[in-house]
């Protein structure tokens, strides 16, 4: 930050940027404690600034600036407000403070209802950012990318970054904005310069997903047409996949209502919370050792009761961890928990898991000596009636709980791992692979790991014909047969 001298105002303060809080606050306090007054001062933005200012009159050491710390809070919000006056008047309500300590209690002051509306803008804007972006899937060398396009009325990307990081953490993605982009790789965010909307890639397949989902969640019970606009602004509308189908969906709400008023409810299981609430401590997963790793599967398994790695815990009963010897030399990883793991708490105890069990003690292999795990450990479904219908997880939720496979393979140490489906490869080797095409291969990963890759025993449950279903059957117990074969 640099000063210059002006006719005017003697004080021109220059701010690295837009949102540049932290310069602002040093020039206000050294300006406020040599009692500067506001007409004294402009504020401009400089990206070229230095970073600390050389010109403004030093801070007297015997004097202290006290303002109440929810100013400076609230004023980290207002700094993000796109109109150019919000410096002056936050330095002239800072400069005011000090003589009038109520002053934001006094609602029909001109400062302060203009402090409180810019306030509000800047969170409103903040909730629609977080409601309203969608991400687009790109392909990189470096794998999976997720791309959003997003117009802000305000300053607000790097404020609400720290909150995308939260909820998308298991993905690489960039939010690009005409003000300013954040990134996250999955380790580092980073807040880069503004771009255009040509940027962002063309459709993809998450659109339909967009659109699905929107479908299915509008109630036209509660169609309130006008409250609609108001929470989804119109200027939203043109990047969002969902808003083709608004129109559409007004003009067929009556019909739709009396449907819906026909089916059953959809609601989860009664039991579903009562559970829940058991399972949950309010706590973050804490590795027991400084390398951030668990020393035992014990410990493992208890950090991953409160895992909040990606959203799926939220409707899941509980966490669904693998079982299994610690030193056990064979490793079978399937998709995630179904409807009874869920409930159980125990991976492969349902309908799969008996097809699974049957074919293993055909083949000779002693599921007991085997250690058995997801490459997720929440339950993804969508709730049919009373029923919890199967949702296959997407590659961000496999990419968060990679982090517990990881953990789990660094521990138990297999000799050989087998990938049941296509989720379990992804999750085990980092990219889409075509199990049918490869079942009974053995891929061996950089790291030596060897995997064998085949299909998942639902996929048999699924065939309707009976002589195909036997069929399917006799391919998978020669699968695992191969297994044994491999382990002797
Ligand atoms: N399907 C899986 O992939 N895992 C289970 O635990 C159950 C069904």
């Amino acid at each position: 930050m640099q000063t210059m001298q002006f006719a005017l105002s003697p004080f021109s303060v220059a701010l690295a940027g837009e949102t540049d809080f932290a310069g602002w606050r040093n020039a206000a306090r050294k300006l406020a404690l040599n009692d500067i007054s506001p007409q004294a001062v402009t504020w401009v933005i400089d990206t070229n600034a230095a970073d600390e200012d050389k010109t403004l009159p030093e801070a007297p050491d015997t004097t202290s600036l006290n303002v109440p710390r929810s100013f400076v809070t609230r004023a980290e919000s207002v700094i993000c407000h796109r109109d150019s006056e919000r410096f002056a008047l936050l330095y002239r309500l800072l400069w005011r403070l000090r003589r009038e300590p109520k002053l934001l209690e006094i609602a029909s002051d001109p400062d302060v209802r203009r402090f409180e509306a810019m306030e509000k803008a800047v969170g409103r804007d903040m909730h629609k950012m977080r409601a309203f972006v969608r991400f687009r899937r790109i392909e990189t060398s470096n794998g999976e990318h997720f791309v959003a396009w997003f117009e802000p009325s305000h300053f607000i990307v790097e404020r609400n970054a720290p909150f995308f990081v939260r909820r998308f953490t298991g993905m690489c993605w960039t939010i690009l904005t005409p003000c300013a982009s954040a990134s996250w790789n999955g380790e580092t965010l980073s807040i880069g310069p503004g771009a255009s909307k040509t940027d962002t890639p063309a459709e993809d397949a998450a659109e339909d997903l967009w659109q699905t989902y929107f479908r299915n969640i509008f109630n036209p019970a509660r169609l309130k047409v006008q409250a609609m606009q108001k929470e989804m602004p119109k200027k939203y509308w043109r990047n969002l996949p969902e808003a083709a189908l608004i129109p559409d969906l007004i003009a067929g709400a009556d019909e739709a209502a009396k449907e819906m008023i026909a089916r059953t409810p959809t609601q989860p299981a009664a039991h579903h919370a009562k559970v829940q609430a058991l399972h949950w401590p309010a706590t973050d997963a804490h590795a027991d050792n400084e390398d951030g790793n668990y020393t035992s599967l014990d410990a493992m398994r208890n950090a991953a009761i409160s895992c909040r790695r990606c959203p799926l815990w939220r409707d899941a009963t509980q966490t669904v961890f693998g079982n299994g010897p610690p030193d056990a030399e064979l490793m079978f990883v399937g998709e995630q928990p179904g409807d009874q793991e869920d409930i159980a708490g125990k991976a492969f105890v349902g309908p799969a898991g008996k097809v699974f069990d049957a074919i293993l003690t055909d083949a000779g292999i002693d599921r007991q000596k085997t250690y058995v795990t997801n490459a997720v450990k929440h339950f993804k479904f969508e709730p049919r009636g009373k029923r919890r219908i199967h949702s296959r997880p997407n590659a961000g939720e496999v990419q968060a709980c990679r982090w517990w496979l990881d953990k789990e393979l660094a521990l138990v140490n297999p000799r050989l791992v087998v990938a049941l489906g296509a989720t379990a490869a992804l999750s085990l080797l980092g990219k889409s692979i075509a199990v049918t095409k490869m079942r009974g291969e053995v891929v061996e990963r950089i790291d030596g790991l060897r995997v064998f890759l085949t299909i998942h025993p639902s996929f048999i449950l699924r065939i309707p014909d009976e002589a195909q279903k036997e069929a399917e059957r006799r391919r998978f117990l020669n699968d695992m047969r191969a297994v044994k074969k491999l382990m002797a």
